[in-house]
């Protein structure tokens, strides 16, 4: 049963992430961002980032309180590491210079999807993929508990 959650998760996911693109932009960045986060993460995360999302229940792991990172963190928003959280992928630079990118988990497997793979499959270019995490960044500093 685990297993079709799973799948019909993704299902939906990937369907969101197909619509999202084409709806019109909204004007600043992290008005982008708040939209790609209702859409995307509030499923686990839940609509005030407190890890409490109508998806939560079925996952082994607790979705993180998104509202902390800052506190945390002794009072400043850890952008570097959040953004390889939320991409997920590990990127690694070949000897010719070019970056790779590979499937692989940043930490192992987690119930955190690899946002990286899945922005990069509905996108197909890293700018775009950077542009979309970039903008969940800034949603997410707005969201700060103080
Ligand atoms: C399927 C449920 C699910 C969805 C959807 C999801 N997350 Fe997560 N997320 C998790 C879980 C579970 C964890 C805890 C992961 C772990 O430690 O293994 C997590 C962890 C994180 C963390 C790490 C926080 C920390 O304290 O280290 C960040 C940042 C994050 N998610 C952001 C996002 C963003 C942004 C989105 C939307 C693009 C998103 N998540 C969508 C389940 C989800």
């Amino acid at each position: 049963m685990m297993v079709l959650k799973i799948i019909i998760l993704l299902i939906w996911v990937l369907f969101i992430v197909s619509q999202t693109q084409l709806l019109a932009e909204p004007s600043t960045h992290q008005l982008q961002g708040e939209y790609e986060y209702m859409t995307n993460c509030a499923i686990c995360h839940g609509a005030e980032g407190k890890g409490d999302g109508p998806f939560a229940e079925q996952l082994t792991k607790q979705p993180s309180d998104l509202t902390f990172l800052s506190k945390n963190n002794g009072g400043s928003f850890p952008e570097t590491v959040i953004y390889q959280l939320i991409d997920g992928r590990r990127v690694t630079i070949s000897d010719e210079g070019h970056e790779k990118y590979n499937i692989e988990p940043f930490h192992g497997p987690k119930d955190m999807p690899i946002w990286g793979d899945i922005f990069r499959s509905v996108e197909g270019d890293e700018g775009a993929v950077e542009d979309r995490i970039s903008n969940l960044l800034e949603y997410l500093k707005s969201i700060q508990a103080k």
